[in-house]
Protein backbone atom coordinates (compact mmCIF):
# COMPACT_ATOMS: atom_id res chain seq x y z
CA UNK A 1 0.00 0.00 0.00
CA UNK A 2 3.19 2.40 0.94
CA UNK A 3 4.64 1.80 -2.13
CA UNK A 4 1.54 2.22 -4.46
CA UNK A 5 0.94 5.78 -2.24
CA UNK A 6 3.99 7.12 -2.52
CA UNK A 7 5.59 5.37 -5.52
CA UNK A 8 2.42 6.11 -8.42
CA UNK A 9 1.61 9.73 -7.91
CA UNK A 10 5.05 10.82 -7.29
CA UNK A 11 6.37 9.33 -10.84
CA UNK A 12 3.19 10.20 -12.25
CA UNK A 13 3.61 14.17 -11.46
CA UNK A 14 7.38 13.69 -12.60
CA UNK A 15 5.84 12.45 -15.93
CA UNK A 16 3.60 14.90 -16.60
CA UNK A 17 5.54 17.64 -15.37
CA UNK A 18 8.52 16.32 -18.12
CA UNK A 19 5.68 16.31 -20.69
CA UNK A 20 4.41 19.67 -20.21
CA UNK A 21 8.12 20.72 -20.30
CA UNK A 22 8.59 19.16 -23.63
CA UNK A 23 5.02 20.49 -24.80
CA UNK A 24 6.34 24.16 -24.56
CA UNK A 25 10.31 23.54 -25.89
CA UNK A 26 9.97 22.04 -28.89
CA UNK A 27 13.49 22.53 -29.80
CA UNK A 28 14.53 20.51 -26.29
CA UNK A 29 11.58 17.70 -27.99
CA UNK A 30 13.68 17.10 -30.69
CA UNK A 31 17.02 17.07 -29.36
CA UNK A 32 15.07 14.54 -27.14
CA UNK A 33 13.55 12.71 -30.21
CA UNK A 34 16.94 12.70 -31.60
CA UNK A 35 19.26 11.55 -29.08
CA UNK A 36 17.09 8.53 -28.12
CA UNK A 37 16.85 7.31 -31.66
CA UNK A 38 19.92 7.30 -32.00
CA UNK A 39 20.46 4.32 -29.20
CA UNK A 40 17.05 3.02 -29.02
CA UNK A 41 16.19 0.63 -32.50
CA UNK A 42 12.81 -0.69 -31.25
CA UNK A 43 9.65 1.39 -30.90
CA UNK A 44 10.02 1.26 -26.73
CA UNK A 45 12.76 0.39 -24.56
CA UNK A 46 13.43 -2.06 -22.31
CA UNK A 47 15.48 -2.83 -19.26
CA UNK A 48 18.31 -3.42 -21.88
CA UNK A 49 18.45 0.18 -23.44
CA UNK A 50 19.34 1.62 -19.64
CA UNK A 51 22.70 1.60 -20.24
CA UNK A 52 22.43 4.31 -23.26
CA UNK A 53 19.93 5.98 -21.90
CA UNK A 54 22.90 7.26 -19.00
CA UNK A 55 22.40 11.01 -18.24
CA UNK A 56 25.43 13.19 -20.76
CA UNK A 57 27.07 15.58 -18.27
CA UNK A 58 28.41 17.52 -21.34
CA UNK A 59 25.19 19.18 -21.84
CA UNK A 60 26.19 21.32 -18.68
CA UNK A 61 28.90 22.68 -20.36
CA UNK A 62 29.89 26.27 -20.87
CA UNK A 63 26.95 27.20 -18.27
CA UNK A 64 27.61 29.71 -16.08
CA UNK A 65 26.71 27.97 -13.02
CA UNK A 66 27.49 24.04 -13.21
CA UNK A 67 24.67 22.43 -10.69
CA UNK A 68 27.31 20.16 -9.48
CA UNK A 69 28.84 23.49 -7.32
CA UNK A 70 25.20 24.03 -5.89
CA UNK A 71 25.15 22.52 -2.29
CA UNK A 72 23.94 19.13 -1.61
CA UNK A 73 19.99 19.82 -0.34
CA UNK A 74 20.07 23.19 -2.71
CA UNK A 75 17.76 20.21 -4.76
CA UNK A 76 16.47 17.11 -2.93
CA UNK A 77 13.25 15.85 -4.59
CA UNK A 78 14.12 12.36 -2.93
CA UNK A 79 14.36 13.94 0.31
CA UNK A 80 17.33 13.14 2.45
CA UNK A 81 18.94 11.74 5.25
CA UNK A 82 17.67 8.44 7.03
CA UNK A 83 13.72 8.77 5.44
CA UNK A 84 15.34 9.10 2.12
CA UNK A 85 13.27 7.98 -0.43
CA UNK A 86 13.36 4.21 -1.17
CA UNK A 87 11.98 4.06 -4.26
CA UNK A 88 14.54 6.50 -5.99
CA UNK A 89 16.43 4.47 -8.18
CA UNK A 90 13.13 2.66 -8.72
CA UNK A 91 11.78 5.67 -10.15
CA UNK A 92 14.73 6.97 -11.85
CA UNK A 93 14.74 4.23 -14.06
CA UNK A 94 11.33 3.76 -14.59
CA UNK A 95 10.89 7.37 -15.79
CA UNK A 96 13.94 7.34 -17.80
CA UNK A 97 12.33 3.98 -19.93
CA UNK A 98 8.98 5.78 -19.90
CA UNK A 99 9.98 8.67 -21.09
CA UNK A 100 12.27 7.39 -23.84
CA UNK A 101 9.66 5.33 -25.13
CA UNK A 102 7.54 7.97 -25.31
CA UNK A 103 9.88 10.18 -27.12
CA UNK A 104 10.36 7.08 -29.56
CA UNK A 105 6.93 6.59 -30.48
CA UNK A 106 5.19 9.98 -29.84
CA UNK A 107 4.91 13.92 -30.49
CA UNK A 108 3.55 15.52 -27.74
CA UNK A 109 2.42 18.59 -28.18
CA UNK A 110 -0.07 21.35 -26.29
CA UNK A 111 -0.81 25.43 -26.53
CA UNK A 112 0.11 26.23 -23.31
CA UNK A 113 3.47 28.14 -21.87
CA UNK A 114 2.03 28.80 -18.28
CA UNK A 115 0.42 26.14 -16.01
CA UNK A 116 -1.33 26.82 -12.04
CA UNK A 117 0.93 24.68 -9.48
CA UNK A 118 -0.97 22.40 -6.80
CA UNK A 119 1.50 22.27 -4.01
CA UNK A 120 0.24 19.60 -2.21
CA UNK A 121 2.19 16.36 -1.12
CA UNK A 122 3.05 16.78 -4.27
CA UNK A 123 3.83 19.74 -6.36
CA UNK A 124 1.42 19.02 -9.07
CA UNK A 125 -0.69 21.12 -12.21
CA UNK A 126 -3.16 22.60 -10.62
CA UNK A 127 -5.70 22.47 -13.90
CA UNK A 128 -5.97 20.38 -16.90
CA UNK A 129 -3.84 21.26 -19.72
CA UNK A 130 -4.87 19.07 -23.33
CA UNK A 131 -2.36 17.71 -25.16
CA UNK A 132 -1.86 16.25 -28.46
CA UNK A 133 -0.44 12.91 -28.86
CA UNK A 134 0.34 11.97 -32.63
CA UNK A 135 2.28 8.74 -33.28
CA UNK A 136 5.91 9.08 -35.35
CA UNK A 137 6.37 7.73 -38.33
C1 LIG B 1 9.62 10.78 -8.93
C2 LIG B 1 9.26 9.88 -8.03
C3 LIG B 1 9.39 10.02 -6.54
C4 LIG B 1 9.63 11.12 -5.77
C5 LIG B 1 9.83 12.56 -6.24
C6 LIG B 1 9.66 10.69 -4.39
C7 LIG B 1 9.89 11.52 -3.30
C8 LIG B 1 9.91 11.09 -1.98
C9 LIG B 1 10.16 11.95 -0.83
C10 LIG B 1 10.43 13.45 -0.91
C11 LIG B 1 10.10 11.18 0.27
C12 LIG B 1 10.29 11.63 1.72
C13 LIG B 1 11.76 11.53 2.09
C14 LIG B 1 12.05 12.18 3.43
O1 LIG B 1 11.19 12.15 4.33
O2 LIG B 1 13.15 12.74 3.56
C15 LIG B 1 9.81 9.81 -0.14
C16 LIG B 1 9.66 8.73 0.69
C17 LIG B 1 9.31 7.47 0.30
N1 LIG B 1 9.17 7.03 -1.00
FE1 LIG B 1 9.39 8.17 -2.68
N2 LIG B 1 9.44 9.33 -4.34
C18 LIG B 1 9.27 8.89 -5.63
C19 LIG B 1 9.04 7.58 -6.04
C20 LIG B 1 8.88 6.51 -5.20
C21 LIG B 1 8.65 5.13 -5.63
C22 LIG B 1 8.57 4.68 -7.10
C23 LIG B 1 8.51 4.38 -4.50
C24 LIG B 1 8.26 2.90 -4.33
C25 LIG B 1 8.04 2.05 -5.32
C26 LIG B 1 8.66 5.27 -3.36
C27 LIG B 1 8.58 4.87 -2.06
C28 LIG B 1 8.82 5.70 -0.97
C29 LIG B 1 8.70 5.26 0.40
C30 LIG B 1 8.33 3.84 0.88
C31 LIG B 1 9.02 6.37 1.20
C32 LIG B 1 9.10 6.42 2.74
C33 LIG B 1 10.52 6.13 3.18
C34 LIG B 1 10.66 6.20 4.70
O3 LIG B 1 9.88 6.91 5.33
O4 LIG B 1 11.55 5.54 5.22
N3 LIG B 1 8.88 6.54 -3.84
N4 LIG B 1 9.70 9.79 -1.53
Amino acid sequence: MMFLFAGHGTSATALTWALYELGRNPGVARRLRGEVDEVVARPHTTLADLPVLGFDSSRWDGIDEPPGDRPEYAYFPFGGGPRHCIGMRFACMELKLALATIARRCRVTHGRDEVAVDVGSTVAPGETVHATVRRRD
